[in-house]
C-alpha cells in the first residue's frame, strides 16, 4: 500500500476544493451567487431542505389514522434517524424557518422540552450535523475569531448603494479584531482585505458551539464571550483588540449553532449573554471592547422539572419571553418505538440473533408504560389503537376514536419509560445470554429485573410489573399460539383464501337471500349454514349477531371492489381474524400433542421438523431459538387442555 500517495492525493483534492481572494474577489462572487451571504437559520434551513421535502397525504395510513389527516411535512433527512417524531420536526423546521424569514423566531431561543431519552440531544446534534454536511461553503474575513461575514468591511455609507447591486441585505458591523487589522495591516484599504472559504465543524469549533451544563463555581462567562488574555495585558492596553481571545460559545458558533445542553442546570446569571444575543443580535465582549454582532441560532434542551421551576421564578421572565418551547414526548406508537431499537441494533456491535418478536415485547412495554389508563378500552388496546392498528371486538371493527383517547389524556409521552431503560434491558439480556440468541422471554426477564431494581415508586413499579407479567406475556403467548399453528398448516396462505372464498360466497347467497351455484356440481344449492358459523364463532359472533355480520361483511368487499380495490382475506380485519382463528385452531390439538410430547412417532416427528422448518424458513428463528420458543410454548400454551 502506498500510504504517502493516499495522503498527497487527499491534500491536493483538498486544497483544490477551497476557495480564496480578495474582497473585491468576494463581491464578484456574491454578484453572481448573492445567497452565500444568508444567514445561519437560512443556511441551516437550507441545508436541511436540500435532502427533500414530502407532505403527508393520505394515501399514508399513518397520515389518515394518527396524523387526522394533517398533511404533516417531513423531511427526509430526518428520516433514517427519527421515528414517530414527525410532529416534533415538523415543529422544529417550522421554527427554523421563520428564523429564517426574520421572523420574531430569529430572535428567539429553540428550547427542546422532554422526558429523558425522547431524543432531545439526538435532535440538536442532526441539526448540528446538517451545517457539518451541508454542500454550501462559508466564505469569512481571513483570520477573523468569529468567522465574519465579509460584507461587514463595507462601510456603512456604502452598504445602500451595494446592497441594491448586489440584492442583498448587510447585516452587523465588523468585529474588533478585523477593525484593528483593517485600520493598521491595510490601511483602510478594505478591497484588499483577504476571504477564505470554510465550513463547518462541531469537533474543530468552527461555527458550532456546544455549551455543557456547569456548576456554580465553574460558571463564567468567558466559557461564551471568551476572554482577555492577560499575558497581553501588560503589552497592550485593556481596549486594544489584541488581547482578545474570543473563543466563547457566541464566537465559535457565530454564523452557526450555539446549543445550551440541559440549558436550565445553569445559574441564571450566566444565561444572560442570551438576552442581548437573542433581542439585539449582539454579544458583549471581553474588557473595555464594544458588542460583537452575532447571527446564529440558538438551540437548548431540558426536562420538564427543571422547566416547570424556571418558569415560576418571576426573575427569569425576561429570559422565558425569548424562548420557544417544543415539546419532545416519547414515541407513543408501537411499530416506530420498535424502530428506535431495531436503529440501535443494528448500529451496535451486537451480533447475537435476535428471535422474532423480541424487539416487539419490548416496545410494548416502553409505550404502554408511557400512556393514561382510559375509561373507554383498556390500556394494551389502546396502544393497538395509538399505533392504527384495527381492533376487533365481537366482530366489530372497535369503534374507539384516537382522537377521544388524545383528548382524555393531553399530557402523554411526557413520562414513562425511557429509551435508555429499554436498550439497557437488551443489551443485558443480550451480554448474560450464554448462548448465540435472544428471545421475547429473556427480554421481558431482564425488563422485570430492572424494574425491581431501578423504579423507586412503588406504585409505579406494581403497574409496571403488571403490564410485564401480565398484560404482555399473554399478549405474547397468543401471537406464539398463532404462529406455531400457523407453522403446522401447509400452505396457509392458500387455505386461508380458500376460506375466505368460499366463506364470502355463502356470505353473499345468505344475504341476498339466494341461491348459490355449488362450484363442483354447478347445482343450485343452499348457503352451507354450518360453516359459515364455524367461522363466526371464532370471533364470538353467535345467534343474532350474525346476520348483521354477513351484511356487513358482504357490503365492505362489494365497497371495496366497487372501487377497483383488492379484495383478499386480509382485507376485512374481523373476517380476517376468524379466517385465521379457524385454521389455527384446526390443528391446535396437532401442535399441542406434537410440541408436548417427549417421544415422538415418525409421523409427529416429521411434523414437528416440518414446523421447526417453517419457523427457520419463513419467520425467521434459527433452530436454536425456534427450539428454545416451542420449549416455553409447551410449558405454558395449553395447559389445562
Ligand atoms: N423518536 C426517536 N427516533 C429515533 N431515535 C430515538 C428517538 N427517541 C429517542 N431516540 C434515541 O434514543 C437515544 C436517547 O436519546 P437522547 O437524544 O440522548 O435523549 P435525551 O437527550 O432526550 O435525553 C438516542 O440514541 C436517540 O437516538
Ligand atoms: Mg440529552
Amino acid at each position: 500500500m502506498d500510504f504517502l500517495k493516499i495522503i498527497k492525493s487527499q491534500r491536493k483534492e483538498s486544497a483544490k476544493e477551497s476557495w480564496s481572494g480578495t474582497f473585491i474577489d468576494y463581491l464578484k462572487l456574491v454578484e453572481t451567487e448573492p445567497t452565500v451571504t444568508k444567514l445561519a437559520a437560512r443556511r441551516l434551513v437550507d441545508a436541511v431542505e436540500s435532502y427533500g421535502v414530502e407532505a403527508l397525504d393520505d394515501s399514508d395510513p399513518r397520515c389518515r389514522k394518527l396524523f387526522d389527516s394533517d398533511k404533516l411535512r417531513t423531511y427526509k433527512y430526518f428520516k433514517d434517524d427519527f421515528y414517530g417524531h414527525e410532529r416534533v420536526i415538523a415543529k422544529i423546521m417550522r421554527f427554523l424557518k421563520s428564523a429564517s424569514l426574520k421572523g420574531e423566531e430569529s430572535r428567539q431561543v429553540l428550547l427542546l422540552m422532554g422526558p429523558v431519552g425522547s431524543g432531545k440531544s439526538a435532535l440538536a446534534d442532526a441539526v448540528k450535523k446538517a451545517l457539518e454536511k451541508a454542500a454550501e461553503p462559508i466564505y469569512h474575513l481571513d483570520g477573523c475569531p468569529v468567522r465574519e461575514e465579509p460584507l461587514h468591511l463595507l462601510p456603512r455609507s456604502l452598504r445602500g448603494q451595494f446592497e441594491e447591486i448586489l440584492g442583498v441585505h448587510v447585516e452587523g458591523d465588523l468585529c474588533p479584531v478585523c477593525r484593528y487589522r483593517l485600520m493598521n495591516e491595510f490601511n483602510g484599504e478594505y478591497e484588499k482585505f483577504p476571504i477564505v472559504q470554510s465550513s463547518f465543524s462541531q469537533r474543530a469549533r468552527r461555527g458550532i458551539a456546544v455549551v455543557p451544563p456547569m456548576d456554580a463555581n465553574s460558571q463564567d462567562v468567558s466559557a461564551l464571550v471568551g476572554s482577555e488574555d492577560i499575558s497581553k495585558l501588560d503589552k497592550y492596553s485593556e481596549d486594544d483588540p489584541r488581547v482578545l481571545n474570543l473563543n466563547g460559545a457566541f464566537n465559535v458558533g457565530n454564523r452557526g449553532v450555539v446549543e445550551f445542553v440541559e440549558i436550565f442546570k445553569n445559574e441564571i446569571e450566566f444565561l444572560h449573554t442570551i438576552l442581548t444575543a437573542t433581542q439585539e443580535k449582539q454579544v458583549p465582549t471581553p474588557g473595555k471592547n464594544s458588542m460583537l454582532y452575532f447571527d446564529g441560532v440558538i438551540i437548548s434542551h431540558c426536562n420538564e422539572s427543571e422547566w416547570n421551576r424556571f418558569k415560576s421564578e418571576h426573575t427569569n421572565e425576561a429570559i422565558l419571553d425569548r424562548v420557544v418551547k417544543i415539546e419532545v414526548p416519547y414515541v407513543l406508537e408501537l411499530t416506530q418505538e420498535m424502530k428506535i431499537y431495531d436503529k440501535m441494533l443494528r448500529r451496535s456491535d451486537f451480533k447475537a440473533h435476535i428471535a422474532p418478536h423480541t424487539i416487539k415485547v419490548a416496545a410494548m412495554f416502553s409505550v404502554m408504560s408511557r400512556l393514561r389508563q382510559s375509561q373507554k378500552c383498556d390500556l394494551l388496546t389502546k396502544m393497538k389503537i395509538y399505533d392504527g392498528q384495527e381492533v376487533v371486538e365481537k366482530g366489530r371493527t372497535k369503534k374507539v376514536d384516537i382522537k377521544d383517547l388524545r383528548e382524555e389524556a393531553r399530557h402523554e409521552g411526557m413520562d414513562g419509560i425511557s429509551t435508555r431503560f429499554i436498550t439497557k434491558a437488551i443489551d443485558s439480556a443480550l451480554t448474560d445470554s450464554d448462548k448465540s440468541f435472544i428471545t421475547p422471554m429473556r427480554v421481558v426477564e431482564s425488563l422485570i429485573k430492572q424494574v425491581k431494581e431501578q423504579i423507586v415508586d412503588e406504585d409505579k413499579k406494581k403497574v409496571y410489573l403488571e403490564i410485564l407479567q401480565k398484560t404482555i406475556r399473554e399478549e405474547y403467548l397468543k401471537i406464539l399460539e398463532g404462529e406455531i399453528a400457523k407453522a403446522f398448516v401447509t400452505a396457509y396462505e392458500e387455505q386461508a383464501q380458500s376460506l375466505f372464498d368460499n366463506y364470502m360466497d355463502n356470505a353473499e347467497a345468505y344475504t341476498t337471500k339466494q341461491k348459490m351455484k355449488d362450484r363442483i356440481t354447478s347445482e343450485d344449492r343452499a348457503p352451507d349454514e354450518r360453516f359459515l358459523q364455524s367461522i363466526e364463532e371464532q370471533i364470538g359472533i353467535t345467534g343474532s349477531a350474525r346476520d348483521g355480520f354477513r351484511a356487513d361483511v358482504t357490503a365492505f368487499m362489494f365497497a371495496k371492489m366497487r372501487r377497483n380495490q383488492k379484495v383478499d382475506y386480509k382485507s376485512y380485519e374481523p373476517l380476517k381474524e376468524a379466517i385465521e382463528g379457524y385454521l389455527i385452531a384446526s390443528v391446535k390439538d396437532m401442535a399441542r400433542i406434537v410440541t408436548k410430547s417427549k417421544s415422538r412417532d415418525n409421523e409427529q416427528q416429521k411434523k414437528y421438523s416440518d414446523m421447526v422448518e417453517t419457523m427457520v424458513d419463513e419467520y425467521g428463528y434459527t433452530p436454536d431459538s425456534a427450539e428454545e420458543i416451542i420449549t416455553f410454548a409447551s410449558n405454558n400454551l395449553w395447559r389445562d387442555s
